[in-house]
């Protein structure tokens, strides 16, 4: 039984007023909300078994390296990877993303292809653009169309021999689309491209399984799922965490290290340089232990109806614009309203206790496209309500009487 009041509660932000009002958080896409169990596992940590990890033989040592990898352990589950060390923790997706796009510099040769979407996040696509620019590789475009999706048969003609990765996303964070990777997945592999999915908008609304999907890499953060910032995963198939080479050099990725030579830890250490965010590691396992506890189905069923909910209402206001209409959306409605700049929608309704972002989302490509300065956009997250959404119509409503 999904209870959203009861949801509601293990979130002690939103009990929170914010210029006075109830808080009203519609910035899920940028950050999700962190349930009470979250906060607690981290103060936990930090009271009870505080120690690095993987080296000392003391207890506390040994406390925290178990709950470390007894966390890889669930994600490695959550995700359904087939071995634990193709389970590599990061600071978030940008940071797995780099680390894929670095190993490649030692793959590519002058000419070679990457392919990138369109609506990427600009961490999907620079560093990308700094892998062509080290290699001589050539960055190539799937183009979208203005319902915001992937064109599909542009893909299939930008496929080639010369193709050596593809990158997209799950689902797009300015727009909400839900791209087709299963089929992109499949059809890369007919020309032996490798192919990383950014999931960093999926994993709040579903859980991915990598084996199914059959991708090379998969990327997260943490922060948006509920667990602190600075943490994420990076999923890679053990044979292309063999091929690449070390992302960073550093304590604890070695096995011997001389003035002459050094040689590398097996998986996942090889790519695990330093101390990790150690209490944030624990604390993902923790969050996607809520999420599963909270339910997919339920957050997809909640969601899916806020999403319907918020487009129907926001359509009835007069010169709003979606941008996004796919009809495989998640929760996220991205518009503007006709002559206002979405920054004064954005600022006037924060005075309400209203957040939304507003901008160009890290998708400047996708504003290009539609040739706006930015949208405002609405994030919902399983734990928000049609009553907020209400709120939120009505603000708007209230700005644009005020700004016309
Ligand atoms: C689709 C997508 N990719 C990548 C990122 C970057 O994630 P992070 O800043 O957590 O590294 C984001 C963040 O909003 C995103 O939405």
């Amino acid at each position: 039984m999904f209870d959203i009041q009861k949801v509601r509660a293990d979130f002690p932000i939103l009990s929170q007023k914010v210029n006075g009002k109830p808080l009203v958080y519609f910035d899920n896409g940028a950050t999700s909300q962190k349930p009470q169990v979250v906060i607690d596992a981290i103060s936990k940590y930090y009271s009870e078994i505080n120690a690095n990890i993987h080296r000392g033989v003391h207890t506390l040592s040994q406390l925290a390296t178990d709950a470390y990898e007894e966390s890889r352990l669930k994600i490695q589950k959550h995700i359904n990877a087939q071995f634990s060390h193709e389970v590599l923790f990061t600071a978030g997706t940008t940071h797995g993303i780099n680390l894929v796009a670095n190993g490649f510099a030692s793959i590519l040769k002058p000419g070679d292809e990457v392919l990138v979407s369109a609506l990427e996040h600009h961490s999907n696509i620079v560093p990308w653009q700094m892998l062509c620019e080290k290699t001589g590789a050539i960055l190539k475009v799937i183009p979208m169309n203005l319902e915001g999706e992937l064109i599909q048969s542009e893909y299939d003609k930008l496929l080639s021999d010369k193709t050596k990765i593809v990158t997209v996303n799950h689902i797009s964070n300015a727009l909400g689309t839900i791209n087709p990777i299963r089929e992109m997945i499949a059809k890369a592999r007919k020309f032996d491209a490798a192919i990383l999915i950014d999931g960093a908008q999926a994993t709040p609304h579903l859980k991915p399984d990598v084996q199914d999907l059959d991708c090379d890499f998969y990327v997260f953060s943490g922060h948006k799922i509920c667990a602190p910032t600075g943490t994420g995963i990076l999923y890679g198939k053990e044979a292309w965490l063999n091929k690449l080479p070390p992302y960073q050099g550093g304590g604890e990725m070695i096995k011997e290290v001389t003035f002459e030579k050094t040689t590398y830890a097996e998986l996942p250490h090889k790519f695990e340089a330093g101390t990790p965010n150690i209490s944030g590691g624990i604390v993902l396992g923790v969050a996607i232990d809520y999420m599963n506890e909270v339910g997919f189905e339920n957050i997809q069923k909640q969601e899916k109806m806020l999403l319907e909910y918020a487009t129907k209402k926001l359509l009835e206001i007069q010169g709003l614009k979606i941008y996004g209409t796919s009809s495989q959306k998640t929760s996220v409605v991205s518009f503007n309203i006709e002559g206002i700049h979405p920054y004064d929608i954005g600022t006037i309704i924060d005075k309400k206790g209203i957040a939304v972002r507003t901008g160009h989302h890290c998708a400047q490509p996708i504003m290009s496209f539609f040739q706006i300065p930015g949208t405002i956009r609405a994030s919902f997250s399983f734990y928000n309500t049609t009553e907020e959404i209400d709120l939120m119509v009505d603000a708007i409503k209230k700005a644009q009487a005020m700004l016309s």
